[in-house]
């Protein structure tokens, strides 16, 4: 009986595969490589000794997946591969909506069609659009403000559906707030294409002298120093969320949401200073003006995940950026094959 991870090449999906092994777990991973390279393959039989089982293929060529369903004894899924940059979204709509929401569909007819009917699935804390008030819980109102966030939230319905139609399936849907960091092997980590959108790695970039000045996205915010407060996650703490959600999954028929963040936000400045301190280097900065599209303050309560799932952040920010810095410093220009 083997777990399928969709898109375990990537950032998140490659931490919980490092999880998943350290407990024993079989697993497959599927991942079509848009977004990530293969030789994260060889890095996780460096940190695990075991490497993982592999198939290079998209969500959207369903007889290819069926292949795997075929290959494999799938038991349960955990499902993070989509494209997940809010700004390209906005340019490509239709590109956005046609991979997520198609590749999400081909695999939930294949995990229904060989009784797989368990999943875990990597929503986003963008589902609550522009919180009423922080911290922000599970049954706050639900929005988007991007096709990105879109299609996380039309996902999280098309599964709730699924679960009305068959009381077999199981889903724990994980709204993560702002994964950062990396393993503490500094073997795997975010490796972002071209410049970065998301606050650390450019963060960690412009430390290295790879950029030249980070843009402080507003400093006018409702905040005590007026810059953007965000709910940063240790993306092993996280990975962890994704073992305890799945044996809740095993535990448990129909659907539920749970937040994954430390509950604690931090502000752009409290980031600059943090990574400073980690990595004893300097990072220049400069105010810009509001990123459109963002929002001041957003961290979660995320007391549900402790309760139900047993789960709770254990890292501060001072590891997440101390081993963002270290694998910034042994891969100064991310995988290289
Ligand atoms: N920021 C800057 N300069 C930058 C990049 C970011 O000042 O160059 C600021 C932003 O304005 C914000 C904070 O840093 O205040 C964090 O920004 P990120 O882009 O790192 O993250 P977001 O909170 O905007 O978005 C993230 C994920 C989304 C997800 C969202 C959920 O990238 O996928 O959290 O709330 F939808």
């Amino acid at each position: 009986m083997a777990i399928l991870v969709t898109g375990g090449t990537g950032f998140i999906g490659s931490h919980t595969v490092v999880e998943l092994t350290g407990a024993n777990e079989d697993l497959v991973i599927v991942d079509n490589l848009s977004n990530s390279k293969e030789c994260v393959l060889d890095r996780l039989e460096q940190i695990t000794g075991k490497r993982p089982k592999f198939y290079k293929a998209d969500l959207l060529d369903k007889d290819e997946c069926e292949k795997i369903f075929k290959e494999n004894d799938i038991e349960s899924v955990i499902h993070f591969a989509g494209f997940k940059a809010v700004g390209e979204s906005v340019a490509k709509p239709m590109m956005y909506y046609h991979n997520n929401l198609m590749g999400t569909l081909n695999l939930c007819e294949l995990m229904s069609k060989y009784g797989a009917k368990k999943i875990v699935f990597s929503s986003s804390a963008t589902v609550y659009g522009l919180p009423k008030s922080v911290p922000i819980s599970e049954d706050f109102p639900l929005s988007t403000t991007n096709p990105y966030g879109e299609t996380k939230l039309m996902i999280e319905r098309i599964l709730a559906d699924i679960c009305v139609s068959d009381p077999e399936w199981s889903v724990a849907i994980l709204r993560y707030f702002n994964p950062i960091g990396a393993h503490p092997s500094g073997l795997i980590g975010e490796d972002p294409r071209g410049i970065p959108n998301n606050l650390l790695p450019y963060v960690s970039k412009v430390a290295a002298g790879k950029l030249e000045c980070l843009s402080v996205f507003g400093n006018d915010y409702d905040t005590p120093d007026g810059t953007g407060v965000r709910d940063y996650i240790h993306v092993v703490d996280l990975a962890k969320a994704h073992l305890c959600a799945l044996k809740y999954a095993r535990e448990h028929k129909g659907i539920d949401y749970f937040n994954v963040g430390t509950g604690t936000g931090y502000s752009v400045l409290e980031i600059v200073k943090a990574y400073e301190e980690a990595s004893g280097k300097k990072v220049n900065y400069k105010i810009a003006p509001r990123r459109p599209g963002d929002i001041g303050e957003c961290y979660a309560n995320p007391e549900k995940a402790y309760k139900m799932l047993g789960w709770k952040a254990e890292k501060n920010i001072k590891d997440m950026c101390v081993d963002l810095a270290r694998w910034q410093e042994m891969n100064p220009d991310g995988y290289t094959d």
